[in-house]
């Protein structure tokens, strides 16, 4: 004899329910800090790489949200123009530019940062947003193995490139995503550009070390400037950035293993609020050549402490790009 309402006070239905909220209790942990501090950016200037979609396009809408003039810096044009406008409709916020960006390309950096100096005669936050995962091996315009080319030594040439208008203008500060995959990465110091041999995960932790030490070397060599430089690991988010993983692109990938990941993985929205709050929190003011995740920070690994690493890879990135600290 049993009716709807024994069913809903039977020991399954209280394992169902009690599944349930834990389940989604453990998601919304898995989704990280939040950056909820509210500023003005009104009048300040931000360059953010590769942000069509995902976390960079979040960060994007967030700072159009708080009123700062920003330039998408992109390599798909169509792609940028039709997220720059969504943006706008979104936020009502006029100052959104799409300028093109291929960050495997020298000569598009340099366009682009002389475009942008043509433009604009301020920047205050310069995000290193864009990056490339785990694909095959390819090389650049330029010939660097792709993952060290666009994650490390593109953004270098671009930071450098851009630093007199960030010292100009500070306050400012640069915000550098890397990844937790750092703590996984060594500096090949005999091999960095993967000739002599090529492994697509490790070429991806290296170059998100490189990112961890340039971090660390630039904030040095930026001391007393009023130009902070800090480095981040966003989580691990559903974005674009899967699209060279086999087993997500696929269709098991999609029907079956996602729904199972996706309580560990980070929406695009809380992928962006740790480069928010690195970008904009005002207790951050005068912090410099540190690493945050979940909104806090975080220590990085024993291999993003070797100084040594970091000014072999500085003194190879200046030659590599041609471009000189001073
Ligand atoms: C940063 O340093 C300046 C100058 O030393 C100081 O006035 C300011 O309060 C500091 N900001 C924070 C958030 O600690």
């Amino acid at each position: 004899m049993s009716s709807p309402t024994d069913y809903l006070f039977s020991p399954l239905a209280y394992g169902s329910a009690l599944s349930a909220i834990g389940i989604y209790l453990l998601r919304q942990y898995m989704q990280g800090g939040q950056f909820t501090t509210k500023t003005d950016e009104t009048g300040r200037v931000a360059i953010v790489t590769g942000c069509n979609q995902g976390i960079g396009k979040e960060t994007v809408l967030e700072l159009a949200l708080r009123g700062a003039t920003i330039y998408m810096a992109c390599r798909d044009m169509k792609k940028c123009e039709s997220a720059r406008r969504e943006i706008i409709e979104a936020t009502n916020n006029q100052n959104i530019f799409a300028r093109e960006l291929d960050l495997s390309s020298m000569k598009s950096i340099r366009n682009f940062a002389a475009g942008f100096k043509r433009e604009q005669s301020k920047l205050h936050i310069l995000i290193n947003n864009a990056g490339i995962m785990d694909c095959p091996k390819m090389l650049t315009e330029d010939g660097f193995e792709m993952q060290i080319g666009v994650n490390h030594m593109g953004h270098f040439l671009l930071t450098l490139l851009l630093l007199d208008l960030l010292k100009s203008s500070a306050p400012s500060r640069i915000v550098v995503l890397s990844s937790i995959a750092h703590r996984f990465g060594r500096i090949k110091r005999d091999d960095l550009n993967s000739e002599k041999s090529y492994d697509r995960k490790m070429a991806y932790c290296q170059s998100k070390l490189a990112n961890i030490l340039f971090t660390r070397e630039l904030a040095k060599r930026l001391e007393g400037t009023k130009v902070t430089v800090n480095a981040l690991h966003p989580g691990v988010v559903n974005t674009e950035l899967f699209r060279n993983t086999p087993f997500l692109g696929s269709r098991f990938g999609k029907f079956i293993i996602a729904p199972l990941i996706w309580i560990f993985i980070k929406t695009a929205r809380n992928g962006a609020q740790t480069t928010l709050y690195t970008a904009l929190d005002p207790s951050l003011e005068n912090v410099s050549g540190r690493y945050f995740s979940d909104c806090k920070p975080k220590h990085v690994g024993s291999a993003a402490q070797y100084d040594d690493d970091a000014e072999f890879l500085w003194a190879k990135s200046e030659k590599w790009t041609g471009v000189k600290f001073e």
